[in-house]
């Protein structure tokens, strides 16, 4: 029996997640966990070596070539290593976000992660986010949250996250690339982007990042008291 807490936060990119989660998981003094970031890394180890993402047994070989391992600074925040190296800015390149998409459709990518994951929420309390925590990862967790907000909402935001991050980016591409991306999420065979049947929705359009966490913290708070009330 697992004596931690798990809160999953699922949805679509650039609703808001990692940014709410790692800030709501400092407060609560949780483990944050960035799912994606996870998926990215594998994305950048296949980007390198030149491997085609959509290709599931060249991709499984990089897997076994690879050493991926994650750790937490002093402000919370998570970072990622590839071989040692810390390459959690280098995991944020557009080119990247296509790669790790790709890269999490196939079935052994998803194994090895699940694992991973699993692992961590039984070791500590956690809050993580991704696509599938409360659907297939964490199915027992305490709070399942869907985060999302319309595409236009979300691609306004990575834009803006792009610039701010010195990278050159383009409003109408990031909107294709957004809804793109929703669809491969979705619309793949395994462990595909879509919420929870107990998943409590929280839709951040036209929210800044103080109303949108003011939010999220009344829905957390308000079901685990259900829960400690039951
Ligand atoms: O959250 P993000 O944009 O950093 O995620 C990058 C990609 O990883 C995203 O396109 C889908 C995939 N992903 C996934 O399939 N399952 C997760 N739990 C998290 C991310």
């Amino acid at each position: 029996m697992n004596h931690y807490h798990s809160i999953a936060i699922d949805g679509p990119s650039g609703a808001g997640k990692s940014t709410l989660a790692r800030a709501l998981a400092q407060e609560m003094g949780y483990l944050y966990v960035d799912t994606g970031a996870i998926y990215r890394t594998v994305g950048l180890a296949v980007h390198r070596r030149g491997v085609d993402p959509k290709d599931p047994k060249a991709v499984e070989q990089v897997l076994g070539q690879v050493d991926i391992t994650m750790g937490h600074g002093p402000d919370g925040a998570q970072r990622m290593y590839l071989d040692g190296e810390d390459v959690s800015q280098a995991i944020r390149q557009h080119i990247i976000s296509s790669y790790a998409s790709q890269v999490a459709a196939l079935p052994p990518v998803r194994a090895f992660l699940l694992q991973k994951q699993r692992h961590l929420a039984e070791n500590h309390n956690v809050i993580m986010d991704g696509r599938d925590i409360g659907t297939v990862v964490l199915p027992q967790a305490d709070v399942k949250i869907f985060l999302t907000a319309d595409p236009k909402a979300r691609a306004q935001r990575r834009y803006l996250e792009l610039l701010e991050r010195g990278q050159q980016a383009d409003l109408e591409q990031v909107l294709t690339d957004v809804v793109e991306r929703d669809r491969q999420d979705m619309e793949r065979a395994i462990s595909p982007l879509r919420q929870a049947e107990d998943a409590q929705v929280v839709d951040t359009t036209g929210k800044d990042l103080e109303e949108s966490r003011a939010l999220l913290r009344c829905v957390i708070q308000s079901v685990l008291s259900q829960k400690e009330e039951s």
